[in-house]
């Protein structure tokens, strides 16, 4: 098995080349990075020396580089994307650029080297809203709401069409929110937890009532790891932690650990367009790849608050590089 992922230095991304290299002997990974402010090498320091691993710094938007690494190797693990919400209602260029024209790039490689199996990670956030009933499944159809889920979608559309048009043997996962080791402290749980640390309050947007389905970070790599294996090509499959919770209820788990209550909370102008709820009907891959998401809730966030508080040399200096431009 010779992998190229794209965006191995982002959170999902190096939690995912650290389960392959530590499960198959037989796996060699390029991985290639542009090493946004997203990304960080140090998070796969530990393969340094690991003969089957190889970093490449550069960008999915790079044809040349592209063209070259696939050659090398016969599957594409595609995670590589701008991936922040509250970053894409500031400025959605990079997203346009990366999320579409760089997978774009990477499809058009694929295809004229071969037909490489190309597999995409993609969000739930595709599907839009939920409103209060009913789970996002692999039938429902797209309306993104900010340009990070508009252009992950474009993104989905351009890799079924390379299938449908092309024969491209591809599929798909959309996931819902992923939390653990490594997550960038400017999104939701790992800011929570190190402000906290800090001794800052929790911003919460609006009153805290929207519904988000966690799950973590291994989980969802076991999933990939599936379908890289055993899924059907030309197919979507949806995954989800079945772990639906509001984000105050989260908030105020997460004070729990530190004894701590709402005193530590502060209330925020609600996100543009934020969407309401979104829960993902996993049914398809348990069924039919024999996946389940092996981590508690509870279980999984008490993890991640360890991690966070044993290594706050990985997080400290990003935080304080990026902690003017954040909102939330
Ligand atoms: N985090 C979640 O909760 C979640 C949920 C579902 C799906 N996803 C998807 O999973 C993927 C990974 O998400 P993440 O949270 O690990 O993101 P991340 O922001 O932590 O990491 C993204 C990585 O991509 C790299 N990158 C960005 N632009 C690049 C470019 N042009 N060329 C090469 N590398 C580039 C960055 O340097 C970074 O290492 C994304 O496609 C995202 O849409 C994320």
């Amino acid at each position: 098995m010779k992998l190229l992922v794209t965006g191995g230095c982002g959170f999902i991304g190096s939690n995912f080349i650290l389960h392959m290299l530590n499960k198959y002997k037989n796996c060699k990974i390029i991985n290639l990075d542009k090493l946004t402010y997203a990304g960080n090498s140090n998070n796969l320091s530990s393969l340094k020396n690991n003969s089957n691993y190889r970093f490449v710094k550069g960008d999915i938007c790079d044809k040349k580089l592209v063209n070259k690494l696939i050659k090398k190797i016969d599957t594409i693990v595609h995670f590589a994307a701008e991936s922040h919400v509250d970053r894409s209602i500031l400025k959605a260029d990079e997203f346009v650029k990366t999320n579409v024209l760089g997978t774009f790039t990477l499809l058009v490689a694929a295809l004229r080297n071969g037909k490489k199996r190309f597999h995409h990670i993609s969000t739930d956030e595709v599907f839009g809203d939920l409103g209060n009933k009913g789970k996002f499944s692999e039938k429902t159809s797209y309306n993104p709401h900010s340009a990070y889920s508009a252009s992950k979608a474009g993104s989905d559309h351009l890799v079924r069409a390379y299938f449908h048009t092309h024969n491209l043997p591809i599929t798909i996962s959309n996931c819902s929110n992923n939390f653990g080791p490594y997550q960038f402290p400017e999104k939701f749980i790992p800011l929570a937890i190190t402000n906290i640390i800090e001794g800052r309050k929790i911003p919460i947007y609006g009153k805290g009532l929207n519904i988000r389905d966690w799950i973590y970070v291994d989980d969802h790599n076991e999933a990939i790891d599936m379908i890289i294996h055993k899924g059907m090509i030309g197919e979507t499959y949806c995954i989800g932690g079945s772990s639906e919770i509001k984000n105050i209820d989260l908030a105020r788990l997460i004070l729990k650990h530190f004894k701590l209550g709402d005193e530590m909370i502060e209330y925020v102008s609600d996100r543009k367009g934020h969407d309401f709820r979104y829960a993902i009907n996993s049914t398809k891959i348990k069924k039919e790849l024999g996946w389940k998401p092996r981590h508690n809730f509870k279980a999984g966030l008490k993890k991640t608050i360890n991690w966070y508080k044993k290594n706050q040399d990985w997080w400290f200096p990003l935080k304080k590089r990026v902690i003017k431009n954040i909102t939330r």
